[in-house]
């Protein structure tokens, strides 16, 4: 099939936005941060990704509240202009779950998914103590992206990376252990995956 999705996201015989499980695996950013009154906020987005390595950029796209209104976590970023990446491996998915429940602005997640907050070094938000790997991030743009035919929007968050905590146990050979760190990344629907095996493709010379 083929089809133009600004005319219909979701044409027959689709019962789902199948974007979702077409650009897939996507990493889970889970993102802390602050408000300018010090109110602490953690959610997962999977349109999350590093957009260059050297130097070191991430982008995060959280859209609009389905009632309208920015979602807390850009609310944030544009008050305070930091936040923080957690990385998540498997025994934090269910946490992770946890911390995108639709909350008032003002709720800490933290609190509600029962996790400790480790404070960062270079930015307010704090980060997940029990993340194996976590990013301390300055915004350094925020793009507003096109609105749905419904006029819902989007914004692109885009942020330098200033510090980064790896648990040293996960350094082998010089090298992160992809496996052993065991990322949770998010499919289409309901699904996710985890990162269980790799394999090695050279570069031809
Ligand atoms: C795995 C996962 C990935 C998500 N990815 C996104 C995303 O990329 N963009 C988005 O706007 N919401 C995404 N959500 C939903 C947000 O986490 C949810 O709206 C959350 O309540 C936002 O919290 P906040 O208002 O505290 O920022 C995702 C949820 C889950 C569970």
């Amino acid at each position: 099939m083929f089809y133009d999705p600004r005319e219909n996201a979701r044409p027959a015989p689709l019962t789902h936005n199948p974007l979702n499980a077409l650009i897939a695996p996507r990493p889970i950013g889970w993102i802390g941060s602050v408000s300018a009154t010090g109110d602490v906020n953690l959610a997962p987005f999977s349109y999350f990704t590093a957009v260059s390595a050297e130097p070191a950029v991430v982008v995060v796209a959280p859209n609009e509240k389905p009632g309208g209104g920015p979602k807390d976590t850009l609310a944030n970023v544009r008050e305070v202009g930091e936040f923080t990446v957690s990385i998540v491996s498997e025994p934090l998915a269910l946490a992770m779950n946890e911390t995108s429940r639709v909350a008032a602005r003002g709720v800490n997640e933290f609190e509600l998914a029962r996790l400790i907050a480790a404070p960062s070094r270079l930015v307010r938000p704090p980060r997940v103590a029990a993340a194996r790997a976590a990013l301390e991030c300055q915004v350094w743009d925020i793009v507003a992206l096109p609105s749905t035919a419904g006029g819902r929007g989007s914004h692109l968050v885009i942020g330098t990376v200033v510090g980064i905590h790896i648990d040293d146990a996960l350094i082998v050979g010089g090298r992160v252990d992809t496996v052993a760190l065991a990322p949770v990344a998010r499919l289409g629907y309901f699904d996710y995956s985890v990162v269980t095996e790799t394999f090695e493709m050279k570069r031809p010379d």
